[in-house]
C-alpha cells in the first residue's frame, strides 16, 4: 500500500509518499525559518499564508521528483491534531481535495504519534516503552502499551522545552529557530551558570521551564559582558539534567526500561550524548530518530497513518482539524 502523508501544524509544509512495503519513494519538507525568523518565533497568520502558497506547487515537485504517477496513491494520512488552527486548515483542506478527487480514504494522523512512530521508520520497539516528546509545542512523557493505547505520564506546566531554546536564542540575539543555534554555539563553552531546576526535585513527572527562561533574562540583566556562548551552554546543560532525570524517575515509576525520544528537541547533539551515556550506565534500552526525523516531516505522518489504515482507520470527508485532541483520548477516539 502507498500513502501520501501530509503535515501543516506548524512552520513546515511536509509531504511525503510512503509505500509499506518498500519505505520511503519520497519525502520533501520546507521550512517557512527565515518568514518567522524576524519575529522570532511563529506567527500564525504567516505561518498559514505560506502553506497555502506552497503547498501545491511542492506536491507537484514531490510527483516530478519521484516520477510518481498519483493514481497509485492508496490512501491519504494527514495531520488532523494538534498545531496551529490556521496552518492545520491548509493541510487539511488539501487532504480533502485529494481524497476526494482521487476517490481515496483520508486517515487522520495525530501529529504526537507520528513523532513517537518516527524512530519505527528506523527500528521497531517492543512495547511498552516510555515515548518523551521534546518539540517546540510539547513536552510530554507517554507510556506506550501499544498502537493507540497512550498513556500520559506527565507534561510541562507552562513552556515547551523547543520554545524555552526560542526564547532564550531571542534574547541572545540569534535568530529562529533558535535550537539548532544554541545546539552550536554551546560546543564553545565549558563555562556553568548555575540556573534554577524547577520540579527536579518533586515526585511528578511534569516540566516547567518559563522559570528557567527568566532566570536566563535576569543573568543577561545583571552580567552585562556575558559570552552567548556561556549562557548557551548553562541553558543546554540544565534542560538536557532536567529531561534526563525525569525520564529516569519515569523509568522508576513505571519498571519500563525502553524509552524513545522524539520531536525537534531530540535532534539536539548534547541530549543524545547524555542521553546516550546514561542508557548504557543504568541500562535502559534507547531509541533517537535520525535528526531529520526528528523535527516536523511527513514521513512519519505517512507511517502512523499506515498503521491506523491497517486498523481499519479512516475519517469522512467532512472532517474539520482541531487545535487539541489529548493523544489519549485520540487514541480511543479513531479506534
Ligand atoms: O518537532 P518540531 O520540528 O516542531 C514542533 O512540533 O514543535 O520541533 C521544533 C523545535 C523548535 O523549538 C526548535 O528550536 C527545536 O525543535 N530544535 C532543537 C534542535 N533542532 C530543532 N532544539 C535543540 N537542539 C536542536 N538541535
Ligand atoms: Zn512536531
Amino acid at each position: 500500500m502507498i500513502t501520501l502523508g501530509v503535515e501543516t501544524s506548524c512552520d513546515e509544509t511536509a509531504l511525503a509518499l510512503y509505500d509499506t512495503e518498500k519505505g520511503v519513494i519520497g519525502d520533501i519538507i520546507l521550512s517557512q525559518a527565515v518568514v518567522h525568523s524576524p519575529f522570532g518565533g511563529v506567527v500564525p497568520e504567516l505561518s498559514a499564508r505560506e502553506h497555502t502558497r506552497n503547498i501545491l506547487p511542492l506536491f507537484d515537485r514531490l510527483l516530478k521528483e519521484t516520477n510518481f504517477d498519483i493514481k497509485k496513491i492508496d490512501f491519504i494520512s494527514f495531520t488532523l491534531t494538534p498545531g496551529l488552527i490556521l496552518s492545520l486548515v491548509v493541510g487539511v483542506a488539501f487532504a480533502k481535495a485529494l481524497a476526494y478527487e482521487l476517490n481515496k480514504p483520508l486517515v487522520p494522523v495525530h501529529h504526537l504519534e507520528g513523532h513517537i512512530y518516527s524512530v519505527f521508520l528506523e527500528r521497531k520497539v517492543d512495547y511498552p516503552f516510555l515515548a518523551l516528546i521534546v518539540s517546540g509545542g510539547h513536552t510530554d512523557l507517554y507510556l506506550v502499551r501499544d498502537f493507540g493505547r497512550y498513556e500520559f505520564l506527565g507534561g510541562t506546566l507552562d513552556d515547551a522545552v523547543g520554545e524555552a531554546y526560542d526564547k532564550v536564542a531571542k534574547m541572545l540575539g540569534l535568530g529562529y529557530p533558535g535550537g539548532p543555534i544554541i545546539d552550536r554555539l554551546a560546543k564553545e563553552s565549558k563555562k556553568l551558570y548555575e540556573l534554577p531546576k524547577p520540579l527536579l526535585n518533586d515526585d511528578s513527572l511534569n516540566f516547567s521551564f518559563s522559570g528557567l527562561k527568566t532566570a536566563v533574562l535576569n543573568l543577561l540583566k545583571r552580567e552585562k559582558s556575558l559570552r552567548k556562548e556561556d549562557v548557551a551552554y548553562s541553558f543546554q546543560e540544565t534542560v538536557v539534567e532536567i529531561l534526563l532525570k525525569k525520564t529516569l524517575k519515569a523509568i522508576q515509576k513505571t519498571g519500563v526500561k525502553r524509552v524513545v525520544v522524539v520531536g525537534g528537541v531530540s535532534a539536539n547533539s548534547r541530549l543524545r550524548e547524555v542521553f546516550r551515556r546514561a542508557s548504557e550506565e543504568k541500562g535502559f534500552e534507547l531509541y533517537i530518530p535520525h535528526p531529520r526525523l526528528s523535527t516536523d516531516n511527513a514521513v512519519m505522518i505517512a507511517y502512523a497513518g499506515a498503521e491506523r489504515f491497517k486498523r481499519g482507520i479512516t475519517a469522512p470527508l467532512d472532517i474539520n482539524p482541531q487545535p487539541n485532541i489529548p493523544l489519549e483520548e485520540f487514541g480511543r477516539l479513531f479506534t
